[in-house]
């Protein structure tokens, strides 16, 4: 079952830093959300309070029925959410299957311990687990990368890799942290076609930070804007790159970046 998420009234801060600043909106269950916003608007920032690597400082969060916010990122993969990173890291001199089985540790009895130090791999489950991140790299169009050392890749591909990963605990509630960034046209137009099938036949919700609004456009039937912190507007793509006050924010940062 998919997901439903909602936020309320979500505040971060650190010290005298305002990061985020009354986030509400909701995440519908098997939909494509879009979450876009200049550089430094937060988006990473609320990502990391959904997924418990930042415990907000005040609001809701609510996965489904239960309030979500302030549990740890181990609890709340367990309970059906996955993301991936802006700056993925993954294990460089392992190989590219190995990184993908990673995300299946939750499933496999070793645990993450028995994975790090390396535990031969033996049993029923661990094959499965294998061939399921060599079906989803297949899947994904990176069957031939399967074998090469995670650093052989482009930091694009690593993106794809992370998705893989992602996708091994079979997650309810997926995000997606600017997924499309370094990617080859060919790449985000696969890239495309994955998340849409992921949304559809496996029944997620997805939520996809991205500047690529062709991107945006193709998978999104509804964005949320954030600058500095805020909610600035939600609706259509179309719509939000029609709205003055879209085109004023990212304008606003263009010059900042020119002035600095
Ligand atoms: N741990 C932190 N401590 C202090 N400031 C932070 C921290 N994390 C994020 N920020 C600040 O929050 C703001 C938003 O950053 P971020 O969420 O990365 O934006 P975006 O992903 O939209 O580019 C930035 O000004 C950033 O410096
Ligand atoms: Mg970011």
């Amino acid at each position: 079952m998919a997901t439903h998420l909602a936020l309320t009234d979500v505040n971060l801060r650190f010290g005298g830093v305002t990061v985020l600043t009354d986030v509400t909106f909701e995440a519908e269950p098997g939909k494509i959300l879009g979450l876009v916003g200049p550089n430094g608007a937060g988006k990473t920032s609320l990502f990391n309070c959904i997924s418990g690597h930042y415990r907000p400082t005040s609001g809701s969060i609510r996965f489904d029925d239960d309030e979500i916010a302030g549990s740890p990122p181990s609890q709340l993969n367990r309970r059906g959410l996955a993301r991936t990173f802006q700056h993925p890291a993954l294990q460089l001199n392992h190989t590219v299957l190995e990184n993908v089985m990673l995300g299946g540790h939750t499933r496999l009895p070793g645990g993450p311990l028995a994975w790090s130090l390396r535990i031969p791999p033996t049993g029923r489950r661990e094959r499965e687990t294998r061939d399921e991140a060599l079906a989803l790299l297949e899947e994904q169009g990176l069957g031939w990368a399967a074998n090469s050392r995670a650093d052989e890749l482009s930091h694009g591909l690593h993106k794809s890799v992370e998705l893989c990963r992602a996708r091994m605990s079979r997650p309810s509630l997926l995000l997606l942290d600017e997924p499309a960034a370094g990617l080859s046209q060919g790449e985000v137009d696969q890239l495309i076609r994955t998340v849409r099938r992921l949304a559809a036949e496996n029944d997620m919700t997805i939520i996809v930070v991205e500047h690529n609004m062709t991107l945006i456009a193709e998978l999104t039937d509804r964005v949320i804007v954030l600058d500095h912190g805020s909610k600035l507007m939600e609706g259509t793509a179309a719509e939000a790159q029609a709205d003055p006050r879209v085109i004023e924010a990212y304008l606003g940062t263009e010059a900042a970046d020119d002035a600095a």
